[in-house]
């Protein structure tokens, strides 16, 4: 049978523990969906950097007009980026055919933590149906999640709560503690959602408001942010990081 473990935050999880397996890393907000919206808006590649200054580094071997710097810290645009982290920014006429050179605090820090995997998909509640038909013929899955601020987030918990519940609805799979705990957040989500008549997405905004990484959002006045990240299977695509070439691409 196959098995889903979900890890709420790369410290619980040792790196060597990841090796050879396939791992999604979910950084709901924003890192996660905003990859997601920039190769489903034509980007060529996102380049995952952990530090501000390997990405401005790596920017000097390219023609500038090749690339675009994005990415956060403390949730707003780095000086000398071209772009922050809102995922409603990587629009057609922004990204298309560009390499985007990417660092954020918590995802890409997720990603390099899964480089011995087999394979390192990023997942959201932007690509969720896309991320389990891709995912459902593998023996092992491990969900990575980001957290805040090196904390749980309950907004990673809840997209792997979603995908947990998603796999267990489509076939037999054992499912670690953390996924068993994280799909009966999931379910609670949906019960609520039922209870006062909300759509899932309306619901998961709602909730993703009060999560620590939502709060930090709203507070730097990114509320349009969880609108869009909650807006589930919008961008049905499946980031995949090919190791060889260390970017993120379809
Ligand atoms: C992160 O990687 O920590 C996030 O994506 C944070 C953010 O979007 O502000």
């Amino acid at each position: 049978m196959p098995s889903l473990y979900v890890h709420y935050l790369p410290q619980f999880c040792a790196e060597h523990d990841l090796a050879d397996v396939a791992v999604v890393v979910i950084d709901q907000l924003r890192a996660s969906s905003t990859v997601c919206h920039a190769l489903a808006a034509g980007a060529k590649d996102v380049v995952p950097f952990v530090e501000v200054d390997a990405v401005l580094a790596a920017a000097g071997d390219y023609d500038r007009s090749q690339v675009l710097l994005g990415g956060e810290r403390g949730g707003e645009l780095i000086p000398g980026f071209d772009l922050g982290n809102s995922p409603s920014d990587y629009t057609p006429d922004v990204v298309f055919g560009k390499r985007i050179l990417f660092t954020t605090t918590n995802g890409t820090r997720a990603i390099n933590h899964a480089r011995l995997a087999s394979r390192v998909i990023m997942g959201s509640a932007v690509n969720l149906s896309a991320l389990v038909d891709e995912l459902l013929d593998e023996p092992v899955v491990h969900v990575l999640c980001a957290g805040t601020g090196g904390h749980v987030s309950r907004d990673d918990l809840l997209i792997a709560g979603a995908l947990a519940d998603a796999f267990a609805a489509r076939g037999e799979w054992t499912l670690n503690e953390g996924a068993q705990a994280t799909r009966g957040e999931w379910n609670e989500l949906v019960t609520s959602a039922k209870a006062y008549g909300r759509s899932l997405d309306a619901q998961l905004a709602l909730e993703l408001r009060e999560t620590p990484g939502g709060k930090n959002l709203l507070e730097i006045g990114h509320d349009e942010d969880l609108v869009v990240c909650a807006m589930i299977d919008s961008k049905p695509v499946v980031p995949e990081l090919d190791r060889g070439a260390g970017c993120l691409r379809l």
